[in-house]
């Protein structure tokens, strides 16, 4: 299985404000690799630091074998990577549709379309309010107008941050659910989750923050089944 990220000994933060102490993770081809951990632990600054929106101080971010530690966003995106923000990720004063167009307003009109088609009939549900404003969109319907959005720069590599949080536990089940699909459709999946159970079930592999660090690793499964892990991190002792 070839490598699609390796992160090695990355220190990253936000100017001068240092979060992310010595991380290794990686991620390989067609894999669903879940970050879980506490709040203010620096999952969302690792992500970040990886799309080129955080400070990168020292370390090395590879991307499909290429260093790209110092790349910029739009450099990252060109090059098959996606990332779907935790909060503020869409635009809610403009339609649906205008939103998928936001995510690709470089591309050609005809590719564009093709993609906005593609991205619609992976999210159905959006089919239907294309032309009603984001905001008047239900927080599940958001989420996914965000992942769709993120998905017509035609990625192979998406970096979610926690897109389930605030939804309900139907809606989380179909996020969640929606995004393994995604394998299908050869597009290797990062995640944070705060619904670590629902997320290490999809996943192959997880990886367990504290304090800017990586304190665990390891087979989905086997987290799950830790009953220390399960204790401390995925909210509940038993299954
Ligand atoms: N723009 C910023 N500038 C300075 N510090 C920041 C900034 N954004 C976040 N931080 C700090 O970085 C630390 C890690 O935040 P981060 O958002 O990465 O945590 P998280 O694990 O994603 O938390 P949550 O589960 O609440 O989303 C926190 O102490 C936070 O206050
Ligand atoms: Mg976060």
């Amino acid at each position: 299985m070839s490598r699609v990220l390796e992160v090695t000994s990355l220190e990253g933060g936000y100017d001068s404000v240092q979060i992310l102490y010595g991380i290794d993770m990686y991620v390989d081809d067609g894999e669903f690799v879940t970050i879980i951990g506490p709040n203010g632990c620096g999952k969302s600054t690792l992500i970040k630091t990886i799309f080129g929106i955080a400070t990168f101080y020292n370390g090395k971010i590879e991307y499909r074998g290429e260093d790209v530690s110092r790349w910029r966003t739009d450099q990252l995106v060109n090059h098959g990577i996606a990332y779907v923000p935790q909060v503020d990720n869409v635009f809610p004063s403009l339609s649906v549709m205008e939103n998928l167009q936001m995510g690709g307003n470089k591309l050609p009109t005809n590719i564009l379309n093709n993609r906005i088609d593609k991205s619609i009939n992976m999210f159905p549900d959006l089919q239907d309010r294309l032309f009603d404003l984001a905001a008047s969109l239900s927080g599940g319907e958001r989420q996914m107008l965000a992942i769709s959005r993120a998905l017509i720069s035609n990625p192979k590599f998406l970096l979610l941050d926690e897109p389930t949080a605030a939804l309900s536990p139907l809606y989380q089940q179909q996020i969640i659910e929606r995004i393994d699909s995604l394998r299908d459709e050869g597009i290797t999946i990062l995640i944070v989750e705060q619904n670590a159970r629902l997320s290490l079930a999809r996943s192959d592999r997880g990886y367990i923050m504290s304090n800017g660090k990586i304190v665990h690793s390891g087979d989905a499964e086997n987290i799950l089944d830790d009953p220390e892990i399960g204790e401390y991190f995925l909210g509940s002792t038993g299954h």
